[in-house]
């Protein structure tokens, strides 16, 4: 059911009380041939995290999943990514919460100054094209809104528990907004993260396939890599290759 949302960005509402995973009807919608919409809803029963990880969605959070069919290649994907955390970061920054983001793709709150933080949100991006050009793409965004921490696995937390309740509709608003702007001009893309990055100047341990590696994270590239400075030298790790990173 497509529903009027009084948006300003250029995306109609495909909304669901109970679903079982928005990233899931936003591929069927997508091989539709669908562009430009975001599919919400107030509970998941089937959601899934990176790396086939579980997800816990309870009514009131805010579950998107946004259907796009950009003119970018594969390689330019990450950004789409990326964008989404700048746009979740920005929106939970206007609702009052300390929103850093934790590379590559985690929305958290700081927790003193030693590194630590909570999870405030996540990111699961799809996508589906050829080599050279992606057909579609579908970030799926999970915020922990209008829900308790308790309610949550460990070390998450809620805008709930960080400032109280909001209005989920103005907030769901100013994300697609944001979003809208950093997908229509990729390359600011990479100067909002910058800004807004938790991770950078710490000392890190990244878990990738090949083999750990540990250093300052110093920057990201312009794809949205991680450069790490390590004792022999820097090391770059793309996205798709983090299994894990944490403070050390
Ligand atoms: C992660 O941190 O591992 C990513 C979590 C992504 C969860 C969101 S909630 C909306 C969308 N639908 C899903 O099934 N997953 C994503």
């Amino acid at each position: 059911p497509t529903v009027e949302f009084g948006l300003e960005a250029p995306f109609s509402v495909d909304y669901h009380e109970t679903i079982g995973s928005t990233n899931d009807r936003a591929r069927e919608l997508a091989a539709d041939g669908a562009a430009d919409v975001a599919v919400l809803a107030d509970e998941q029963t089937g959601s899934r995290g990176r790396l086939d990880r579980e997800w816990s969605s309870p009514p009131g959070g805010v579950w998107v999943s946004v259907v796009s069919r950009p003119t970018i290649t594969p390689a330019q994907a990450p950004l789409y990514t990326l964008a989404a955390a700048v746009a979740i970061a920005q929106a939970a920054r206007e609702a009052g919460v300390d929103a850093r983001i934790k590379w590559p793709n985690d929305v958290v709150v700081p927790v003193g100054d030693d590194g630590d933080y909570r999870k405030l949100a996540g990111i699961l991006t799809e996508m589906e094209g050829e080599t050279d050009r992606v057909d579609w793409i579908v970030p799926g965004i999970g915020i922990n809104a209008n829900v308790d921490a308790d309610a949550l696995p460990e070390g998450a937390t809620s805008i709930r528990d960080e400032v109280g309740d909001v209005d989920r509709r103005r907030f769901v608003q100013r994300l697609l907004e944001e979003f809208d702007d950093y997908r229509s001009d990729l390359e600011t893309v990479v100067p909002a993260w910058r800004d807004l990055a938790l991770t950078l100047g710490q000392r890190v341990r990244v878990d990738r396939p090949a083999g750990e590696v540990v250093g300052e994270a110093v920057d990201i590239t312009n794809s949205g890599a991680l450069v790490i400075e390590t004792d022999d030298g820097r090391q770059t790790v793309s996205a798709g290759d983090c299994e894990h990173l944490r403070p050390v």
